[in-house]
């Protein structure tokens, strides 16, 4: 693992969070108490309400105009909107390597082989998460071992701390729901030279000055989608210019670019071998022209987001215990009562709730066992997801909010 482009997060743990777990929204946020319009307010109460979990960032206008140049340039597979929709995403975020694949899975697929882990290999890996995350170290045949979760719900440096050692292979991160990860976590894997892998899937723009290989999706209710996608950052430039070769069958297609497409029988040879054998992992120009519209929009789509958030503060008014920030992908309460019928009740509301992911050890590929993670077990009980998605009015967070705080009474 190179050393060398890592930067922050070793001084300082604050992460640029605005979640909070507790009371204290108003003296953080110094919103008023009432943002919205009576009049708004009663025409809002006059319809039948479904408020959806999520829904898709859709750009239907644009994608369609974008979409029928791209069909009739005949480039369909993995072609210059490629290039154009990394380079664009690697300026926005600030990352000079990016590889942009097929879905976010994929990203982490890719990410776990640069990151060299093997069959019996230790890697330390977040117990809350989307399946996605830790199921490709299953078809590796890793040893996983799952950390417990902080307050964020995301990895916990402490319980890390517990249980890193020399034998640990990589450390696998997730910034769930949209939070950055607690930078001690980088500080310590840099310390003891352990690649960690970070899945940001469900985050996007927030500051990730650290990890190895971090891999984004582009999903249907992702912050911008590109029907399914993903894009493999990584730091180093062999890393790059091996990721970029195993996402499609391990061939060079820069070589064969270089060779000017000759392909006489000597040069297919010579364009058509690898040094190692890939996958087919690529994106292509279809998913690429329409992630290149919503990369335009998503400085709109994280300040709505962002709005959202500032709105349910206020209007959970310091009652319920949340758990929200980063990139505000998901909006987790905490409830102690949610297992007495209050989802059903905030359901017949016309608000969709869920718990979204499960804890990953009781599933079977995990082994069905709950492992001994206190806090994780404490979570477990209490979290549920409201909706928090870009087609949500401030309106709509009120609404929520007092139905939740109606069923928590
Ligand atoms: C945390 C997390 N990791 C990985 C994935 C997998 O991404 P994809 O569906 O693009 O393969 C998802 C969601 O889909 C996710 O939420």
């Amino acid at each position: 693992m190179s050393k060398k482009n890592k930067s922050g997060g070793r001084e300082s743990n604050t992460r640029d969070l605005d979640y909070v777990m507790g009371s204290r929204f108003e003296e953080r946020t110094g919103l008023e108490q009432k943002w919205i319009t009576q009049g708004e307010w009663e025409k809002y109460m006059e319809n039948k309400h479904n408020v959806k979990l999520f829904t898709p960032n859709s750009f239907t206008k644009e994608w369609t105009k974008e979409l029928k140049k791209t069909f009739e340039s005949g480039q369909l597979a993995q072609s210059g909107k490629v290039d154009e929709f990394e380079t664009e995403f690697g300026n926005k975020f600030g990352y000079p390597y990016t590889i942009a694949v097929n879905s976010g899975t994929a990203s982490l697929e890719l990410a776990y082989h640069l990151a060299g882990i093997k069959k019996g290999d230790k890697v330390l890996t977040t117990v809350l998460t989307c399946t996605a995350t830790n199921l490709p170290l299953v078809h590796i045949g890793a040893d996983i071992q799952f950390i417990d979760i902080d307050e964020t719900l995301t990895m916990d440096y402490l319980d890390l701390l517990k249980r890193v050692d020399k034998d640990t292979k990589a450390i696998v991160v997730v910034n769930l729901g949209g939070l950055q990860c607690d930078s001690r976590i980088f500080a310590l894997a840099e310390d003891m030279d352990i690649p960690v892998i970070v899945d940001a899937c469900q985050s996007l723009g927030i500051p990730e000055p650290n990890g190895d290989y971090v891999c984004y999706s582009f999903q249907a209710i992702k912050h911008f989608t590109t029907g399914d996608g993903g894009m493999l950052v990584v730091r180093k430039e062999e890393d790059y210019l091996r990721g970029r070769k195993l996402r499609w069958f391990g061939i060079d297609r820069d070589r064969r670019q270089r060779l000017n497409f000759d392909f006489t029988p000597s040069n297919r040879e010579m364009c058509m071998n690898m040094d190692e054998p890939g996958w087919k992992l690529h994106m292509n120009d279809i998913q690429a022209t329409m992630g290149l519209v919503g990369l335009r929009h998503s400085d709109g789509c994280l300040e709505h987001r962002r709005l959202l958030g500032k709105a349910y503060k206020v209007g959970l008014k310091g009652k319920v215990n949340y758990v929200l920030g980063g990139s505000h992908w998901l909006m987790a309460v905490m409830l102690e009562n949610r297992d007495l019928g209050v989802m059903d009740k905030i359901k017949q509301g016309g608000i969709d709730c869920d718990l979204v992911h499960l804890r990953n050890d009781i599933f079977t590929p995990f082994g069905s066992k709950r492992q001994e993670l206190p806090k994780m077990a404490w979570v477990e009980k209490r979290y549920m997801y409201v909706p928090m998605h870009i087609n949500m009015k401030e309106v709509d967070v009120a609404y929520v909010s007092i139905v939740v705080l109606e069923e928590i009474k």
